[in-house]
């Protein structure tokens, strides 16, 4: 498999993104040991609770190492269309690690991640290309481009990816932006917004391509929580609105409460369990029940 695959740059990610992982990537050595702490994986009953519908995204015994650090170790997961999905877990578990891979910016070092059905890890260039415009990214803080302003960061992908009109963009980009509440502010400039301001224009740029799955990287990372809860609803509401596969990456319990349809708790490279909100939260598994609760005691202790 071909790690640099990735490299035409043209897909609806930005450069700064490909940057980043492209560098890292070279740290990369495919030597980790295989160690199983099986204690490790006590709570992982791996139960896939039904959620009645297709998966846009699955991830099948996926293995992802970066030198000694196996960051995945055969996770399995299936996100459904037409939801909204929450993949839960502490910092540093992975989470978006696993956005990378569903968008071919990484690629697995065992096991499969389909997108429709489809494996990204056997696409040709050009299928990668194609494959990237279903999905709309909102990175962590917006990641959108200092030098300009609101409305052009939201027109980019447009003017990179399609070849519209100015009218027409202008038309796209004013309803997205109206959407999220910033038809005021199209002539600010990233650093005259907030930082709720900043994401909910990174949400308007991943919607303008009317993608079919749209990534939330931790969207409530450096909100306040009254912010965050509007940032929720809005997700909510333009789901609704749009419909497609959202997956929202978080390790905010509150806000897996408010918007999660569908949730996987990420620990250790697996998920210990996946389903339908509603049953996770009544889950007897004492771990879940410890961390959707958020509560001190039980079996998830501080390492
Ligand atoms: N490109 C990379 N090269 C080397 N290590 C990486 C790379 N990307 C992530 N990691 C490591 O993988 C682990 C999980 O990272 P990440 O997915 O960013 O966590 P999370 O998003 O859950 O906070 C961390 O230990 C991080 O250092
Ligand atoms: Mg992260």
């Amino acid at each position: 498999m071909e790690e640099q695959k990735g490299e035409g740059g043209e897909g609806p990610l930005e450069p700064r993104d490909w940057e980043e992982t492209r560098g890292a990537e070279q740290q990369e050595t495919h030597d980790a040991p295989r160690e199983q702490h099986e204690h490790d994986y006590q709570w992982h009953t791996g139960v896939k609770r039904e959620h009645g519908g297709e998966d846009a995204v699955e991830f099948i015994d996926v293995v992802k190492a970066f030198g000694r650090n196996r960051v995945l170790n055969g996770l399995n997961l299936g996100l459904p269309d037409g939801q909204i999905s929450m993949i839960l877990g502490p910092s540093g578990t992975g989470k978006s690690v696993c956005i990378k891979h569903m968008v071919g910016l990484l690629y697995p070092d065992e096991g499969d991640v389909l997108v429709h059905g489809e494996s990204v890890p056997d696409m040709a260039d050009d299928e990668l290309f194609e494959m990237r415009k279903k999905f709309g990214v909102l990175f962590q803080d917006g990641a959108l481009f200092g030098s300009m302003n609101v409305f052009d960061n939201t027109a980019f992908p447009l003017r990179q990816h399609t070849d519209k009109g100015e009218d027409e963009i202008r038309e796209i980009v004013m309803r997205r932006l109206g959407e999220v509440g910033l038809g005021g502010a199209v002539d600010k400039m990233p650093n005259e917004l907030s930082g709720g301001m900043r994401k909910r224009a990174g949400f308007a740029r991943a919607l303008v391509l009317d993608p079919d799955i749209v990534l939330f990287d931790e969207p409530d990372s450096g909100l306040d929580p009254v912010r965050t809860a509007l940032l929720c609803e809005l997700i909510m509401e333009v789901h609704e609105e749009n419909g497609g596969a959202y997956c929202v990456i978080t390790h905010d319990i509150m806000s897996a409460r408010r918007v999660a349809d569908y949730i996987a708790i990420l620990w250790k490279g697996r998920i210990v369990e996946s389903g339908p909100a509603s049953e996770l939260f009544n889950s007897d598994n004492q771990f879940v029940r410890q961390f959707l609760s958020g509560e001190a005691q039980g079996p998830l202790g501080m390492e």
